[in-house]
């Protein structure tokens, strides 16, 4: 089974907690150790706006696609080039 989850974000979120520590959450997506930011967001400098990138599981990316439509829940991606 695969699935699809698009993330926008190239950066982490920094949360400082009540008692002052400093955690690092992943919202890129990519990181080896989610859901906390390990710096592989690194990896998604150079995207584009306008198009979707994909990556496989061990974090390499291998296309994108500049064209995605997505209606009810169905996620059709053309003009998939690789990267
Ligand atoms: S934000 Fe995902 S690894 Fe840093």
């Amino acid at each position: 089974m695969a699935r699809i989850i698009i993330h926008t974000r190239g950066s982490p979120l920094v949360h400082r907690t009540p008692k002052g520590d400093v955690v690092v959450i992943c919202m890129c997506g990519l990181s080896g150790n989610y859901p906390f930011c390990d710096g592989s967001h690194l990896k998604t400098d150079g995207e584009k706006g306008g198009a979707v990138y994909i990556y496989d599981s061990s974090g390499r990316r291998r296309g994108r696609a500049v064209k995605v439509e997505m209606e009810e829940g169905v996620v059709d991606l053309e003009d998939l080039v690789a990267v």
